[in-house]
């Protein structure tokens, strides 16, 4: 079974996306931290990132992968546990500028269909473009959104609570920045996939979302073992 997730930053996807799978028992992907992996990469390359020849030769020759240690999904880059490190605000906006880059898709899209259908009992993913590009026939397509201002405002107190000092107003103008560039690019902007469930949840609280969703997948796999 396939589950995407897609939707701007802040709106919660990553944080259902692993409770949706935990409770399935499902692999858990989380697309934007192999973008933001890439992001790390070109920053320690001391390459700009909209060197689009440069930035494709450092995704070539680096090493991504992802490893469950106790539970819980770590990116690696190289060898190198960078989960912590790929969440600082810089990142993401260096993954958002290399995210447009078409090879840099290619590349990434071909390594997380591979994860998600090597997966034994199936896979929720949580992107941009998974529902779109990456898995267009999805079993259940999520398409999680909030308005700017609630999802800068969860973005804010996550990175409080990562030791991550920004302030509200930064993290706003930084959702808004992003939420321009990832709709925007000419390769595989962010839309809401054909036939996804839309879930605006500015003004749901996490389990209420993630009740609404479990929901909607047991009502159709009601038959199934799930
Ligand atoms: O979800 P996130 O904030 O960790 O993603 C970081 C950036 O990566 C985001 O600005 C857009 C890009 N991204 C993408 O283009 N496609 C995906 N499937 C996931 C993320």
């Amino acid at each position: 079974m396939i589950i995407s997730i897609d939707g701007p930053s802040g709106a919660g996807k990553s944080t259902l996306g692993k409770m949706i799978a935990k409770e399935l028992g499902l692999l858990y992907l989380d697309t934007g931290a192999m973008y933001r992996a890439v992001g790390l990469a070109v920053l320690e390359a001391g390459i700009g990132p909209e060197d689009t020849d440069s930035v494709v030769k450092v995704v070539r020759n680096t090493k991504i992968e992802l490893k469950e240690i106790a539970g819980e999904l770590r990116i690696f880059l190289n060898d190198i546990d960078v989960s912590d490190q790929v969440r600082k605000a810089e990142i993401g906006q260096i993954a958002s500028i290399v995210s447009s880059i078409p090879e840099v898709r290619r590349i990434l899209v071909e390594k997380q269909r591979k994860i998600g259908l090597s997966s034994e009992k199936g896979c929720v993913l949580d992107g941009r473009d998974i529902g779109t590009v990456v898995f267009p026939d999805a079993d259940f397509k999520f398409f999680l959104t909030a308005n700017p201002e609630t999802r800068a405002r969860r973005r804010y107190e996550e990175n409080l609570q990562r030791g991550i000092t920004t302030t509200y107003e930064e993290t706003l103008a930084e959702i808004k920045e992003r939420d321009i560039r990832d709709t925007s690019r000419e390769d595989s902007p962010l839309r809401i996939p054909k036939g996804a469930i839309l879930i605006d949840t500015s003004e749901m609280g996490l389990k209420e979302v993630f009740e609404r969703m479990l929901e909607i997948i047991r009502k159709k796999t009601s038959t199934s073992r799930i």
